[in-house]
This record gives C-alpha cells, structure tokens and sequence, in this order.
C-alpha cells in the first residue's frame, strides 16, 4: 500500500548565494523522499525561496533592479544549485509567485476577522538578520545581542498589526504533551518547552512602508511580516483542490536557527485558522525536525572568517569525489543530530576511501570481477547453502528494517552505517568462502553459489545506497542486473540467474592520500 508523505525544507533567502547549509537540508530531504519513494510511498517533496525580505528590495535598490528581476536572478541560482546536486523535489515554490500571494492574504483575511490578527503599536526589540521580534524581557536575557549573530538588536517603533500568539500557550503545551514527537529531536523539544514556559507575547506581523511583500488585505499599506508570508509556503503550495490532500507535511526539515518560528509560531497560526470555517481540513504539521550546523575549521562559518564553506568549495570538493561521493559524505556525516559538525576536505576524502572506495565499491567490484572470471560473466544459479551462506542471508534479510527504523528516526548516519555493516560482512563473507580456492579445487556447484550471494549481496547494498548515491547506485544496477534499481527489488533474491554482469572501471576509485609537502 502507498503511503503519502509530504517533505519540506525551509525556503531559503534569496539575498544570500547559496551555501552548503542550503544544500545541506535540501539533500537530507532528497535522501529521505528518494527511500520512501524507493518503497512506494507517493512523496511530495518541496523546497523553494524565501523573497520578500527587506534585504532583498535593499540590494535590488542598490543594483539599480526591480525587486523581482533581482529576485529572479537570486532564484535561478538556488534551482541551479539543487540540480546540480540531484535534488530530486517536486515542486518549487517562490513567495513571490501569485498563487502564494494570493493564497496568504486569504489566510490573513480568515484571522483578521476572528481577531487572532489585530492592529497594534510595538515598542521592542528586532533582530535584523534573523528577522525576528524580540520582547523586551527575551531581548534583557540575551544581553540585547542576537544568539545567531551576536550582532546587537535594534530597537524598533512602529504601528503594525498583531499576532495573538499569547492566547496559544495552552494549546501549544498540549500540542507538546500529546505528541511528544512533533518536534525532534527530543532535546530541541525541551527547548522549545523551556522558551514556552518563559511566557509567550503577541507580536507584529505585517510592517508599513514596505514596497516588497504581501500586502495586508484591507490596509494596503502595510506589508505581510516575511515570516508570517514564508510559513505559509507549507500550507499555500498545496492548498489548491488537487492537492489539498497531501497536507499535512509529514515532516518539516529545518536547522536549530529557526525552530522557534516552526515549532512554535507555525502551529499556533494553524490552530487558529483551523478554527476557522472552511479550514477545517488545517491540521498541524506531523513533526518538526531540526538538524545543527555545519561548521569550519571548528568555528561557526562567518563570511568574514574566510571559513565559510561556499558553491566554490562544494565545486572542488566534487571534482575529488565525485557528486555521489559529496553526496554520501554530507548526508552520512552532516550534523543531522544535536551537534554541529566540522566540514574539512580531509574527512571528505577519510569517507569516501574508507566507505564507498574501500568497502562499497570494492564489493561490487570484487564481485563483478569474480563472475566474469569464474562463471563467465553470467550470474549462476545458487546450490545448497551452507552455514557461511545461512548467515549472509540473515544479515541481508536483517537490513531492510534496520535501514528502515533509521529512516523513520532520520538518522541517516545510522541507515549508512547500516547498510556499510552489511557491505562489511558481504566482503567478510568473500574472503571466507574463497571462490578462487574453491575454483582450483574443482568444486563448482560451490562456486555458482558464493558467486550468487556476492553479487546479490552487492547489489542489494546498492539498491539501499540509492537514496544517497542514486547515479552510481543505478550504475551498479546496470551492472550487475542489466537493470535500474526499481521497487521490487529491496531484498534479498530479487536477482535471477541467468543475468549477464558487466565489470566496468571501479565505482569510486581510491583516492591517494595526499603527501606531506606533495
Ligand atoms: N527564509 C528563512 C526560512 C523560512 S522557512 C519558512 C531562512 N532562510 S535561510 O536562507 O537563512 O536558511 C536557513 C536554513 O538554512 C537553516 O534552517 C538550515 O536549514 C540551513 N542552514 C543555514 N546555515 C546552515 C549551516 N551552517 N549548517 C546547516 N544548515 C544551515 O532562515
């Protein structure tokens, strides 16, 4: 049976080029998306940009461009980047597209009339770069300096309509008590918690005397706050009758910068147009999930700091592994969990030799090779099993769920690890049985059937590798099953005998390590 899943990521500034954190969330979410589609789920995968940002008519002014055509251009390089890099999403939604527009001030008009929204005066604290309110007693805790950017926080006047965020706390702890799950990991939900119980304030939602963004229906002067009109992207992308069913979002990919807007801000916008007529069908999003940062050379990246890690860096470090090996390597090491993680050529280069050089692309290698010399390229059919084949193929029938259960936790670390434990044991296993041996020694029917299990079992690796290496994986499909890694073949056995094996140059060929002084 399919099961529908809907993935997002955060829709980026177009003020910024991108950058590895960019790239970063949008391929944890095209790994995911690729292994539920791999097991038949009909996934709806999307990402976008975030453009209403005042950054954004500054620079446009600046330049001497119309906000949109500057928009456009910042556009084309986010798309251009998540192509390059396989993103496999299904729509892309830019907050200046009129289908959003129009979309978000139908949304407004909805709380403007239950009164969730309402006009106001504010006397606080902003943080810039993040655009973000920041009450006065939050804005004291942190020394009125901003936690992202340790830039100081501005103080700002203005007339402006209101969220009614305080009324919500109640619901909101509810939210957090019933489904302990809604935000994870579980220590990113206790921090939400905390910052909840601290108090929660109405703040401002729209701005005057912006000519970029949304305007607020009924008062054209005043402009949709960014965040309130980039939420919304999760709820306007599919709210057309066609796609109405797909909400809610299964899963919100976000990093630890943000959580506050999506575990907080986010839900209490939905409970309160839920109760609005005809948005019955709003529900809450199913989980918020938050990964850390990369960092560089130990340091947060700072453009000043010469540390950051840009398309310029991301480009020569595909030139020395190749996009699957960038791929695996940021997918399998990033900071998925509650740790940021240090981003270095040198780790780049420690993976892929040790993983997909050493281990994965040595197995398909060995046992496309093995094939060609032993059964004449054909894949034999396998005899009786003894107690070496017995326990590969426990070990392979083990590893759908384990790479399975990583998923469901996100923990693609562990669905690699997994996955590379088994590629282990599968090289462990042609070391064992020793067909070259069993060769000289005449022993045929032997041969046929440790050449089936290794070949199966490389290619079953693959096929799991997918999600993470889908150009080299399907070439490893072509190989050894003259065929692309479709649905039915995620276990053990799927390959027929009978099938012709190509042995090609190595996958993912070594890396020489580099030389002190070379
Ligand atoms: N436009 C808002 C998000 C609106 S979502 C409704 C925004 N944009 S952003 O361009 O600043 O992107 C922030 C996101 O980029 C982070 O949440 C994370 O997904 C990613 N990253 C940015 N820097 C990062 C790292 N150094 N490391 C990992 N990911 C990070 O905020």
């Amino acid at each position: 049976m399919s099961n529908r899943c809907y993935i997002s990521t955060p829709i980026y500034y177009i003020n910024d080029r991108p950058h590895i954190g960019h790239v970063y969330t949008t391929l944890v979410a095209d790994v995911i998306a690729r292994h539920r589609r791999q097991h038949g789920d009909a996934v709806f995968f999307l990402t976008g940009t975030d453009e209403h940002a005042p950054k954004v008519a500054e620079s446009a002014r600046a330049n001497g461009v119309a906000a949109l055509a500057w928009a456009d251009r910042h556009d084309a390089a986010f798309q251009a980047t998540f192509a390059a890099f396989g993103i496999s999403n299904d729509d892309f939604i830019r907050t200046s597209q009129p289908r959003h527009v129009l979309r978000v001030r139908e949304y407004l008009t909805a709380l403007l009339v239950s009164g969730d929204v309402y006009q106001g005066r504010y006397d606080e604290w902003y943080d810039p770069g993040q655009e973000e309110y920041v009450p006065e007693a939050r804005a004291a805790r942190l020394e009125y300096r901003s936690p992202i950017s340790g830039k100081p926080l501005v103080r700002r006047q203005e007339e402006n309509y209101f969220f009614r965020l305080s009324a919500y706390a109640d619901d909101l702890l509810r939210l957090f008590e019933e489904r302990p799950d809604f935000v994870q990991p579980a220590a990113r939900r206790n921090e939400v918690i905390g910052r909840i119980r601290e108090g929660l304030h109405d703040f401002p939602i729209s701005r005057a005397g912006l000519d970029w963004g949304i305007s607020v229906p009924g008062d054209e002067q005043q402009t949709v706050y960014v965040w309130i009109d980039a939420l919304f992207n999760y709820l306007s992308t599919v709210d057309t009758p066609e796609r109405r069913h797909l909400w809610p979002a299964d899963v919100h990919l976000i990093a630890k910068d943000i959580l506050w807007f999506h575990a907080v801000i986010w839900p209490a916008f939905l409970i309160a147009l839920r109760r609005r007529p005809g948005y019955e069908w709003v529900e809450l999003p199913r989980r918020v999930y938050t990964h850390s940062f990369w960092v560089s050379d130990g340091r947060k990246m700072g453009k000043s700091l010469g540390n950051f890690v840009d398309l310029e860096r991301l480009e020569r470090c595909r030139q020395l592994v190749g996009l699957d090996g960038l791929r695996y390597f940021l997918a399998k090491d990033g900071p998925i969990d509650i740790s940021d993680r240090d981003f270095s050529e040198a780790r780049i280069e420690g993976v892929y030799n040790a993983e997909l050089a050493n281990l994965f692309g040595n197995l398909v290698q060995r046992a496309a090779s093995l094939v060609a010399r032993y059964a004449d390229g054909v894949v034999p059919p396998p005899g009786p099993l003894d107690a070496d084949d017995e326990h590969l193929r426990a070990e392979a029938d083990r590893l759908p769920e384990r790479v399975a259960s990583a998923f469901d936790r996100l923990a693609l670390d562990r669905a690699a690890d997994a996955i590379l434990d088994f590629v282990t044991t599968a090289n462990r296993y042609a070391d064992t049985t020793a067909p070259w041996q069993r060769a000289k020694e005449g022993d045929h029917e032997r041969v046929r059937t440790v050449l089936y299990h290794l070949v199966e079992s490389a290619r079953l690796a693959a096929w799991h590798l997918w999600p993470f290496i889908p150009e080299t994986a399907s070439e490893a499909h072509r190989r050894l099953l003259g065929c692309a890694p479709t649905l039915a073949l995620g276990t053990f056995g799927a390959l027929p005998p009978g099938t012709r094996v190509t042995v090609g140059t190595p996958l993912f060929p070594r890396l020489r390590p580099v030389t002190a002084g070379g």
